[in-house]
């Protein structure tokens, strides 16, 4: 039997010989382990300690090579006694080494010059542009109706901005002083009622569509006009659509976008495109409708045209006048925008001044 073994067996060797037995040897091995790891200042200090304790080499793991050499009731006794001082100095190392790294953190906030109570720097949050945001809002209205949206083009022809909704060739708003032209049949359309064409061409009905998009005009750049605007384009064609329908869905519309309070009005109108057209105004939502500068004290504001879809339009697409009828509609988003925001201003919209647009 070798001779740490024998130490088992003979719990206490004759005094004066100073040996001690496993148990002592072990209470040992975990008492001067705790000491040393208390005192530990550094990781690389404690990954010394660990071989040193528990590693390949140490006492402990010599212990534990003995066992094979023990009877079966021996060894599990044996070895519970080697593994618990083992995992005690294991969490020891454990407890060491977060007590370690405190340290270190606190002394690097003791002794660094970085100011930790001092306020960030404020993170510059990007925000939707009004005109984006009433375009949302625009969209779920009509979204949450059953529409769906359609896009065209902002560079168009003549076909599709004039011919084609019934403008006759000599209708004013083709007009150079009107109209940008691009080429001798290309221009920047100067409305979103270019996308019902489109739509109508692409599509049999029934249709249920609004298109919203930048428009071009060669006005100049006032209070109230700006050559770049946007709109929304509505059209629905259906068996049996009547003026009705039209007049409801604007009613929601206006409702939800300004306020259940808000009341509307049709004034008959022209537009080449619908027969029979009409304006429709909402009681002015600066004063409710009593008269003040916003509404030139008239207690209304146009808002939009409207109206049913000129069968003359249907016949240049080939789609059957007889069976299908549809409305149409238009406003101008940056209006409404204005309007919402109590802006005086439409250049506001486009100058992207950012103590304007981080208002929204
Ligand atoms: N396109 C017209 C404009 O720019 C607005 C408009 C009026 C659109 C009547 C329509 C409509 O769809 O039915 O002034």
């Amino acid at each position: 039997m070798n001779k740490m073994l024998s130490l088992l067996y003979a719990p206490r060797f004759p005094a004066g010989e100073n040996k001690k037995t496993v148990d002592e040897q072990l209470q040992n091995i975990l008492k001067n382990a705790t000491s040393e790891i208390e005192v530990a200042k550094a990781f690389h200090e404690l990954n010394d300690l660990k071989s040193r304790y528990i590693g390949k080499k140490s006492e402990l793991n010599g212990f534990m090579q003995q066992m094979g050499k023990l009877s079966a009731t021996e060894r599990p006794v044996f070895g519970k006694k080697v593994n618990d001082v083992k995992a005690a100095i294991e969490s020891l190392l454990e407890a060491a080494n977060e007590r370690i790294k405190e340290n270190i953190y606190t002394q690097s906030i003791a002794t660094s010059s970085f100011d930790f109570t001092m306020p960030g720097r404020p993170v510059l949050m990007g925000n939707l542009h009004p005109l984006t945001i009433i375009q949302n809002q625009i969209e779920d209205i009509f979204l949450g109706m059953g529409f769906q949206i359609a896009e065209g083009y902002d560079v168009e022809d003549d076909f599709h901005n004039f011919d084609a909704l019934n403008h006759p060739k000599d209708h004013p708003a083709r007009n150079l002083a009107d109209t940008f032209y691009i080429g001798k049949d290309t221009l920047l359309r100067t409305h979103t009622s270019t996308v019902q064409i489109r739509t109508m061409e692409k599509h049999k009905p029934p249709i249920k569509i609004i298109a919203p998009g930048r428009c071009y005009r060669n006005d100049k750049f006032d209070l109230t006009h700006s050559p770049v605007f946007h709109q929304t384009e509505g059209l629905v064609v259906d068996e049996g659509i009547s003026f009705k329908d039209l007049s409801d869905t604007m009613d929601i519309f206006l409702k939800k976008l300004f306020g259940s309070e808000v009341k509307s009005r049709f004034r008959p109108h022209f537009f080449p495109f619908t027969e029979p057209s009409a304006e429709i105004d909402v009681s002015c939502v600066a004063c409710g409708g009593n008269g003040c500068p916003t509404c030139k004290n008239s207690g209304w504001i146009e808002i939009l045209g409207a109206g049913m879809v000129d069968p003359n339009v249907f016949d240049i697409l080939g789609i059957d006048s007889e069976r299908y009828t549809g409305y149409a509609f238009g406003c101008g988003i940056d209006r409404l925008a204005m309007l919402k925001y109590k802006l005086p201003d439409i250049r506001l919209l486009y100058e992207n001044d950012v103590r304007f647009l981080r208002q929204f």
